[in-house]
């Protein structure tokens, strides 16, 4: 088991750096932070819990923050809604090392618990929550997922970053996901990336953007992609935005066969961009005044 070091971020919770990916699990101004802004917020779920059940598909479960949010959020609105959950996950041992108490204290006791099932059995049912986390490559598992006909009204998609973790990017995979989402379902993703928004679309999906809170960094431009089937209330892309699809960074990803490396990924990505006849992305910057 790889030994997890909490990092501390600047909302004072704690996330893990992989050395395997080379990055951190969460953003530094604040993984809880994030989780609640980035997932639950994007998609809605306060609006959501009026119906009294919800679906939840947690792609990239980690140390389960998304889903913890989640559950906070509706519990705060409607204690008794009813919630099922999906979560997937390669390593067992992440969400195992995130039950530690000076982690774990961050959750209300009701969540904690729930949190410890799902690490420690995969899986925790009560008469309001029926929650299991699949563990092994989510290419494969969200399969599962669809044989059972479950459809999300909530996904979280938090990989590693597109150049770390290509394979969790693809149109390929994206078409598997979409087939999980309810018709009013949505999406939400902390990325940004025209490579990650064209891959939505081409895989049959609307896309808007996370709007920016009042304070942020001068080069960012949004919080992420909310991605939907139907394209109703989703924050509009700006004209910025729209032109970004159409530079050379907007070429999408590809795994045909669900099982390529991320190497091969990768390759067959950047051969793609330089014969892409699309418009620089530096040329864009250039126009847009991004630095
Ligand atoms: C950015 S972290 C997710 C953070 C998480 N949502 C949280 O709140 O803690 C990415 C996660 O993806 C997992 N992962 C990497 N490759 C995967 C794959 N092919 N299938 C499923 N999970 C994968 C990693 O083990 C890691 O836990």
């Amino acid at each position: 088991m790889p030994a997890w070091i909490p990092q501390p971020t600047d909302d004072g919770s704690f996330t893990f750096f992989s050395e395997e990916f080379g990055e951190a699990f969460h953003s530094r101004q604040g993984a809880r932070a994030e989780a609640f802004v980035k997932f639950a917020q994007a998609t809605d779920l306060t609006q959501q819990v009026q119906r009294g059940y919800i679906r939840l598909l947690d792609v990239c479960y980690g140390l389960g923050y998304n889903t913890a949010a989640a559950l906070e959020t509706i519990w705060a609105i409607q204690p008794d809604c009813h919630v099922a959950v999906y979560g997937l996950e390669l390593d067992a041992s992440v969400p195992q090392a995130a039950i530690a108490p000076d982690l774990i204290q961050i959750w209300t006791p009701r969540v904690q618990g729930i949190l410890r099932a799902l690490a420690l059995e995969y899986q925790f049912r009560d008469d309001y929550l029926q929650a299991t986390l699949l563990i092994g490559d989510a290419r494969q598992t969200v399969q599962q997922v669809h044989q059972q006909n479950f459809q999300a009204d909530a996904i979280f998609f938090d990989p590693f970053s597109p150049r770390r973790c290509p394979q969790l990017w693809t149109i390929e995979f994206f078409q598997q996901v979409a087939q999980c989402l309810a018709p009013t379902g949505k999406l939400a993703t902390y990325s940004r990336s025209a490579s990650v928004r064209s891959a939505l679309q081409t895989a049959g999906l609307q896309i808007g953007s996370i709007p920016l809170e009042e304070s942020h960094l001068p080069h960012e431009w949004s919080q992420g992609t909310i991605a939907s089937l139907d394209g109703s209330s989703l924050p509009p892309l700006s004209l910025m935005e729209q032109e970004h699809l159409q530079t050379r960074a907007a070429i999408p990803y590809r795994d045909p066969t669900l099982t390529d490396s991320a190497d091969q990924i990768l390759a067959r990505h950047a051969l793609e961009q330089q014969q892409s006849q699309l418009e620089s992305t530096s040329s864009w910057r250039r126009r847009w005044g991004i630095h």
